[in-house]
């Protein structure tokens, strides 16, 4: 595996792949890395001659500076990861080589799917993303980006930047993989201490019994049990909701044929949480 820490070496690398017409798949992540990112490495690996991971931490996206300092490092371990599951580049840069002091801000126009679910309670956070994702697609010109569909929202917003931009990216997302128990995988999930990741399995048993129970007509009380279950549970709950699976917008009366997906986010004690479920 090559290891690129320099965006002029990553552009002269991906101009010699680019000259031998090599196709290239890549997984952008912020380290930490889990099966859930080891399994879009290997997807990408069996789907193009080169595959590229970014780690990188990526300050813009963080609306808590805490959370930014709180965040998982384990470079070594992932190195080590990576190399084992066939990556073949790993571009690992400083924020001074992503964010120099000329860089401009830019702002992407992603209207209301900013503004709800992750949007609300992360203000700027889906900005920073599509900056860094950006940054990164605009250097590796990859065929095929990789993307884990726990993180639904983010997937619906980058596909969006990408349409803006129209970037000629096709984006690949893949199915959330889960701890035997169904927790989601999650870099976030090393944060939770022993007796914090029993009752983590609470967001997803909460999303199972909600698409088990529910029926066309007002979601109201089924999301409002759901909330109080997981509250009753030790979850401070920052939203349960259910919306349409390919706008994102919020159904509060269901029809039983509308593509629908369950969302939910909850800390327990300073950890958060985010997880999904398709409905139908
Ligand atoms: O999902 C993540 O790990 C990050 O949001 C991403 C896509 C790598 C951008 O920083």
């Amino acid at each position: 595996m090559i290891l690129i820490k320099h965006i002029n070496d990553l552009l002269k690398q991906i101009k010699i792949y680019k000259s031998q017409n090599l196709n290239i798949g890549f997984v952008p992540t912020m380290g930490a890395l889990h099966q859930g990112h080891i399994s879009l490495i290997e997807t990408s690996c069996n789907k193009h001659q080169v595959t590229v991971c970014s780690i990188f931490i990526n300050p813009t996206q963080f609306n808590n500076s805490d959370d930014y300092n709180r965040y998982p490092v384990t470079i070594e371990k992932d190195i080590e990861i990576l190399e084992a599951a066939g990556c073949d580049l790993l571009f690992l840069p400083s924020i001074q080589e992503m964010y120099p002091p000329d860089d401009p801000a830019i702002i992407y126009e992603l209207g209301y799917i900013e503004t709800l679910l992750e949007g609300k309670f992360r203000p700027g956070h889906y900005q920073g993303v599509c900056r860094i994702v950006d940054k990164l697609l605009t250097s590796i010109l990859p065929h095929t980006l990789y993307l884990g569909q726990k993180d639904y929202q983010q997937c619906v917003v980058i596909k969006k930047m990408i349409a803006l931009k129209n970037l000629p990216v096709f984006v690949n997302v893949c199915e959330t993989l889960r701890e035997a128990d169904g927790l989601a995988m999650s870099s976030r999930n090393i944060q939770l201490d022993a007796a914090e990741r029993k009752r983590a399995v609470g967001i997803i048993d909460t999303l199972t019994k909600l698409k088990a129970g529910i029926t066309p007509g007002d979601v109201q009380q089924l999301l409002q049990h759901g909330i109080n279950n997981l509250t009753q549970q030790g979850f401070s709950v920052d939203y349960l909701e259910i919306a349409d699976a390919d706008t994102l917008q919020l159904i509060e009366v269901w029809d039983g044929q509308q593509k629908a997906v369950a969302l939910a986010a909850a800390f327990i004690n300073e950890v958060r949480l985010i997880d999904n479920l398709l409905l139908n």
